[in-house]
C-alpha cells in the first residue's frame, strides 16, 4: 500500500457489494508503488440502492476513476455521462475513467480475456468454442470470441437466458456461427466433441466448492479440447485438473482478472501497466 497519502495522492476505487475479499486493490496498489505513481486504490463497498449517489460521489470527492464490479456492472451504466460502444454491446461497465468532471465508462473484461488467453497458449480466432454460463461474464467472453472471430455454442441450466444471449449477440456474428442450448451431459459431449476451446464462466469450482466441477466425473474429457476456466480461486480448479489430466491445455482464471486490471490501470494512468507485479501481487491473495 502506497505510504505516503497526502495532498497530490489520486484516488481510484472500486465500487460492489462486497468487496472486502476483492485482490484488486492488491494488485493496483502494487501496480502504483512499482511505477511510483502517488495513487490509491481504494474499496468502497456500495449497497444496490446508493450506486447513483455513488457515481456522483466520485466525481464530487475528486476520483480519477473505478473498477466496478459484481453486482453493480450493469446498474452503473444509467449514471455515467458516456458509455463506450464496446461497454454498451457486452451491457456491463468494469472500468470508469473521471476526465475533466465526465464519467466514462469501458468494459475492459472481455480484453483481459483475449489477453489471457492468448497468454495461455490458445489463439481463438476461426475457432470453434463452447461456452458455459450465460451470465455476465459470458457477455465479455461471447463479445471476445466474436471479436477473435469464432464459432460458438454457449450452454446454459437456464436455457432462456443463453436464448437472450445469443439473441443480443448475434449481430457480431455470421449467421448461424452463434447458437444456444440447455446444458446437459448429451449437449456437453456433443459440442465439444467438434470444438476446440470450452470456457466455464459459471461459478462452479470457486472456493470453497473446490471439490464441484461443471464437467461431470462420468464424461472423459477430450484431449483436443482446450480448457479456459474463468475461475481463478483456486488456481488448480477441479475442471482445470480434469483436462490436465486428459492431457488437454487448462488456462486458469488468474490471467484474465489480471488483464482486465492492467487495461484499467492503463486508461486511468496513461502507463504501461507493470505486469508481472500485477500477477504476483494477485496471487497473494488466491489459494494454489
Ligand atoms: P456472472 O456475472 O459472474 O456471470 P451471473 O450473472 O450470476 O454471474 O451468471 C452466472 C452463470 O453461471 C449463469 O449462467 C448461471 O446459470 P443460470 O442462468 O441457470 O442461473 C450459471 N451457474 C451458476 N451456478 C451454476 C451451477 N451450479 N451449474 C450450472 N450453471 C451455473
Amino acid at each position: 500500500m502506497p505510504l505516503n497519502i497526502n495532498g497530490q495522492t489520486k484516488l481510484v476505487g472500486l465500487i460492489g457489494y462486497p468487496v472486502e475479499h476483492s485482490l484488486s486493490p492488491a494488485m493496483h496498489n502494487s501496480a502504483f508503488t512499482a511505477l511510483g505513481l502517488n495513487w490509491c486504490y481504494v474499496p468502497l463497498p456500495v449497497p444496490p440502492e446508493r450506486v447513483g449517489e455513488a457515481i456522483a460521489g466520485l466525481r464530487a470527492l475528486g476520483f480519477v476513476g473505478a473498477n466496478v464490479t459484481v453486482p453493480h456492472k450493469e446498474a452503473v451504466m444509467a449514471y455515467l455521462d458516456h458509455v463506450t460502444p464496446e461497454a454498451q454491446a457486452i451491457g456491463a461497465v468494469n472500468t470508469i475513467v473521471v476526465r475533466e468532471g465526465r464519467s466514462i465508462g469501458y468494459n475492459t473484461d472481455w480484453h483481459g480475456f483475449l489477453t489471457a488467453l492468448n497468454e495461455g497458449g490458445f489463439d481463438p480466432h476461426g475457432k470453434r468454442a463452447v461456452v458455459l454460463g450465460a451470465g455476465g461474464a459470458a457477455r465479455a467472453v461471447v463479445y471476445a470470441l466474436a471479436q477473435a472471430e469464432a464459432q460458438v455454442t454457449v450452454l446454459n441450466r437456464t436455457p432462456a437466458r443463453a436464448r437472450a444471449l445469443v439473441q443480443d449477440f448475434s449481430p457480431l456474428f455470421p449467421s448461424s456461427s452463434l447458437l444456444s442450448l440447455p446444458l446437459a451431459l448429451q449437449t456437453l459431449e456433443e459440442q465439444t466433441a467438434e470444438a476446440h476451446l470450452l470456457v466455464n464462466t459459471t461459478p462452479v469450482g470457486l472456493w470453497p466448492e473446490v471439490d464441484q466441477s461443471i464437467w461431470p466425473e462420468d464424461l472423459t474429457f477430450p484431449s483436443h479440447l482446450a480448457v479456459f476456466d474463468l475461475v481463478y480461486n483456486p488456481r488448480q480448479t477441479k475442471l482445470l485438473q480434469q483436462a490436465r489430466a486428459a492431457g488437454a491445455k487448462a488456462i486458469g482464471g488468474l490471467g484474465m482478472l489480471v488483464h482486465q486490471g492492467a487495461a484499467a490501470f492503463e486508461l486511468w494512468t496513461g502507463e504501461k501497466a507493470p505486469v508481472e507485479m500485477m500477477y504476483e501481487a494477485a496471487s497473494l491473495g488466491i489459494r494454489n
